[in-house]
């Protein structure tokens, strides 16, 4: 059966349906106000809690945000399990209002490699929200998007040697179903809107092939001073733009 995939294209021009968005400078706002940088994640998961709230309020379908990338095992081991602790933490105390609330969380990236409390906590929280229809929020976690694109292909190029497709017949949209915004997940469609605050402008590994056609806006707030009202300025500031996927 063929999947009906919903695009970008044919979302509300005036609300974006998939807003993304790169949370960083919780690491320069510990330093700002004296405090470790694992205070500076746990200001950081407070502000996402109120983004989420705005975002479901606004009518935006889908809300994706990168928690943790490939590199941040780079970090110090006391800020990785720092932020996972976080993780179970936010599970602990959310999860029944996101439920109430109708959304459904879904994970982005091989979480497979998570501490086993953070592995029970999203798992809970899978199962918990699975049949929740409203604000689909996506954590990207353990996520990069060369990895990710890098797993399609392989995926791909073993359904090609054992017969199952043809490698001449391979489309842009089986790459898409193969990723973990594909048929993994529901088919998330491309965001429409890719948000980065901390005032760097770079994508950073972030949804590279979902990215194409997005529009991104950068904030020089720091992440945990990133408010609802700020968000929802950016995203009708959007809605002004025009998007022309490569058409006149
Ligand atoms: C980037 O800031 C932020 C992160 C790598 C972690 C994001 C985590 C949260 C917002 C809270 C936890 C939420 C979940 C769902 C686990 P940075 O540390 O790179 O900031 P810097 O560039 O100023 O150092």
């Amino acid at each position: 059966m063929t999947e009906i995939r919903e695009t970008a294209a044919g979302a509300d021009s005036r609300i974006p349906h998939h807003v993304a968005v790169i949370m960083d400078g919780n690491g320069r706002w510990a330093q700002k106000h004296g405090v470790s940088r694992l205070a500076g994640h746990n200001a950081g998961m407070l502000a996402m809690k109120e983004i989420i709230k705005r975002a479901d309020v606004m009518g935006i379908r889908y809300l994706t945000v990168y928690a943790f990338s490939t590199e941040n095992w780079k970090r110090s081991q006391e800020e990785v399990g720092g932020i996972f602790s976080l993780l179970v933490k936010y599970v602990g105390s959310e999860l029944a209002e996101l439920n109430e609330n109708n959304v459904r969380v879904r994970i982005l990236g091989d979480w497979s490699r998570l501490p086993a409390p953070a592995r029970a906590s999203i798992e809970k929280a899978l199962a918990v929200t699975a049949d929740n229809d409203g604000l689909q929020f996506s954590i990207a976690l353990n996520y990069g998007g060369r990895q990710e694109i890098l797993r399609a292909v392989r995926n791909l190029c073993a359904r090609a040697a054992s017969g199952e497709i043809e490698a001449a017949a391979v489309t842009e949209e089986m790459i898409s179903d193969a990723l973990y915004t594909g048929k993994e997940n529901g088919c998330i469609p491309d965001p429409d809107l890719i948000i980065r605050t901390s005032g760097e402008e770079r994508l950073s590994n972030f949804l590279l092939w979902q990215c194409a056609y997005s529009e991104l806006a950068f904030t020089d707030s720091l992440w945990p001073d990133f408010t609802p009202d700020e968000f929802e300025t950016m995203v009708k500031a959007f809605g002004n733009r025009k998007r022309r996927f490569g058409g006149r």
